[in-house]
């Protein structure tokens, strides 16, 4: 296994750790769901925002991050893993699984059954990158589930850049995000499905624009339902007590990931700058002179 350098000290007596990541700030909507559901679970999230976005990248490129991601985590004390991101799971979900027999993973996919179970003008939208609609999760969810609801994709090329840079309800942002949903209205959708973890941080701005009358489905309480699950099973749950405070790990600059934090989650978290080495196959370390 890869060397880490370093660790941040992490006590995991008050319950085992959750690990989370995302190609970026995405993932901060599944850490806030788990932290409502479980907040005395100890927990980290990496944001991989050196390589943000994944959606346009190949398959097998998301796959060698994820790996490398998760192989920190576990060597920072993570024994389950949530993986918040639709792109990772897509390109990367099975390989992690396969390569990691021993922790259990939870990951993402489009939540396309319970739109189509519940659609009544039988087209439902889904949003989501094009690395997330290129994956087999997509396909097969699409085929089990929606095989007799029109389906209507886009990949809102753009989006997750300007919710990286902070920006959830100005010009571009509402363009990229009309030019998505307008056709979709047209064609009498009923329900929208965010299918990339960034997408919920512009739900006022996207109810906005399809009005009270269309549903929009966020995964993240879910899937932070199914990681609890997973950690009762496994008999892992943490006492009750004062609720922790997650770990977070930037692969860009910490200062950026503090400040997006307390504008999308209204929280204040510590941060730890990590550098991605150029080996291959490719490695995460803690920065030796970015500690903050
Ligand atoms: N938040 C991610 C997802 O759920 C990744 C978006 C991106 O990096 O393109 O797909």
């Amino acid at each position: 296994m890869a060397d880490h350098s370093a660790s941040i000290p992490f006590s995991s007596s008050r319950g085992s750790i959750i690990g989370v990541f995302d190609s970026g700030v995405g993932g901060l909507s599944i850490l806030h769901s788990l932290q409502n559901i479980i907040p005395n679970q100890p927990m980290l999230f990496i944001a991989d925002q050196a390589h943000v976005p994944y959606g346009p990248r190949p398959l097998q490129e998301v796959r060698e991050f994820s790996v490398a991601i998760t192989d920190f985590l576990i060597s920072q004390g993570a024994e389950i893993i949530v993986v918040a991101c639709n792109t990772a799971s897509a390109a990367a979900l099975n390989f992690l699984r396969e390569q990691f027999p021993h922790i259990p993973f939870v990951g993402m996919e489009p939540a396309v059954k319970p739109a189509a179970e519940q659609t009544l003008s039988g087209v439902v939208g889904v949003l989501a990158t094009p690395a997330t609609f290129q994956g087999p999760l997509y396909t097969s969810v699409v085929e089990r589930f929606a095989s007799q609801v029109r389906i209507m994709q886009n990949t809102c090329s753009g989006l997750v850049e300007q919710i990286e840079s902070g920006d959830l309800q100005g010009q571009k942002t509402r363009k990229i995000l009309l030019d998505a949903l307008n056709p979709m209205l047209d064609a009498g959708i009923d329900t929208v499905v965010l299918g990339c973890t960034h997408y919920p941080f512009v739900i006022p701005l996207i109810q906005e624009i399809v009005g009270d009358q269309v549903r929009v489905i966020n995964p993240a309480e879910a899937v932070a339902r199914q990681a609890k699950r997973l950690v009762e099973k496994y008999g892992i749950l943490a006492a009750q007590g004062k609720s922790t405070i997650p770990h977070c790990y930037t692969t860009s600059s910490p200062d950026t990931l503090q400040s997006l934090a307390i504008k999308l989650i209204g929280k204040e978290i510590p941060v730890t700058a990590l550098c991605w080495n150029s080996h291959s196959p490719v490695v995460l370390s803690i920065c030796k002179n970015r500690l903050s």
